[in-house]
């Protein structure tokens, strides 16, 4: 059987796979693009793959032997999954494996917003620090104030869990908007609710249709004046034109971003700003996570080549 992981990882896939396992490994630092993917994978059963591959119905036709995706991610956005049914191809992911890594850099952003690090970081880098000032960069203490958690599932409810340790209080909405059973770490609010009390909102819901531009013009005005925005989900979840106009307006108190609309493209507008905090998609860049993400990825490799059923299989293919 042979594999085609997409990236170097932080395990070495063919001593993991084995004997048993003919594996390819791409050797480049960056993404294959879809010629190489199809070269690469060509003959494979099983590909590894990352957010940054696209897996589209005109690649998997010119994989015939596919049976597996075996998506080192808990999003899997960039997988067309309903091509994959309909040629009977798993799909699978890695949930659980990167939660308190995500919800620990989503705390990092907030602060980083609230408290301005990187505004202070490059006046002290141009050697603009000139000692003391009790009016430098006055940023914006967390105790007390409202965080908007805006899908609460598994890294929602870590990051609620961070927040109530700075004396935060924790509204949460869900997609269904049906409340949900309290936790002793968040009330349910409604999304449009949330919008208008939190002093921070922060997105945790996975990259769908239905979530495409959940956070446009309209939600971004109707969130309080010099609130907080944080983003470590996907970065469709923003209408990145529109936030762009927000922030243009002095709307907003600040933006701490991970993920963007198109990347690894960020749209110009956000980069020549000092109120927003750009991140490059490191959400799950930790060793342990990307340990765990690697080797729960590679196992499903193992399962299909030894005949047995996936343990993660993505949820649109359990139902
Ligand atoms: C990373 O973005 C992931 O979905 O795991």
């Amino acid at each position: 059987m042979r594999c085609f992981v997409t990236r170097r990882l932080l395990i070495d896939a063919a001593e993991q796979l084995g004997d048993a396992v003919e594996t390819s490994v791409f050797g480049e630092d960056r993404a294959p693009t879809a010629d190489e993917l199809a070269s690469g994978a060509q003959d494979a059963s099983a590909i590894v793959t990352q957010v940054s591959d696209r897996i589209d119905r005109v690649l998997l036709s010119r994989l015939p032997r596919l049976e597996l995706v075996a998506q080192a991610a808990v999003g899997y956005d960039n997988v067309d999954v309903a091509a994959c049914r309909e040629r009977g191809i798993r799909v699978t992911h890695t949930p659980d494996t990167l939660t308190d890594s995500v919800a620990d850099l989503t705390l990092g952003l907030v602060l980083s917003v609230t408290r301005r690090f990187h505004e202070g970081e490059a006046l002290l880098r141009a050697q603009r620090f000139r000692g003391f000032s009790p009016t430098l960069l006055c940023g914006t203490e967390l105790d007390k104030k409202t965080l908007g958690i805006v899908g609460y599932g598994r890294i929602g409810r870590a990051v609620a869990r961070r927040a109530a340790a700075f004396g935060m209080r924790v509204i949460a909405s869900t997609r269904s908007e049906e409340p949900f059973a309290p936790d002793g770490l968040a009330t349910h609010a409604p999304f449009a609710r949330l919008l208008r009390e939190s002093d921070v909102v922060t997105l945790h819901v996975p990259g769908t249709p239905a979530t495409r531009h959940l956070i446009g013009e309209p939600e971004l005005g109707a969130m309080r004046r010099g609130a907080f925005l944080v983003n470590t989900s996907r970065g469709t979840v923003i209408d990145e034109a529109g936030l762009v106009r927000v922030l243009e307006r002095g709307h907003l108190g600040g933006v701490g971003l991970d993920v963007y609309e198109e990347e690894p493209r960020v749209h110009p507008g956000l980069l020549e700003r000092d109120d927003v905090v750009l991140l490059p998609h490191l959400g799950s860049a930790t060793a342990e996570a990307r340990t765990r993400m690697a080797a729960t990825a590679l196992d499903e490799v193992l399962r299909l080549r030894r005949g047995e059923s996936a343990r993660h299989l993505v949820p649109e293919l359990l139902r």
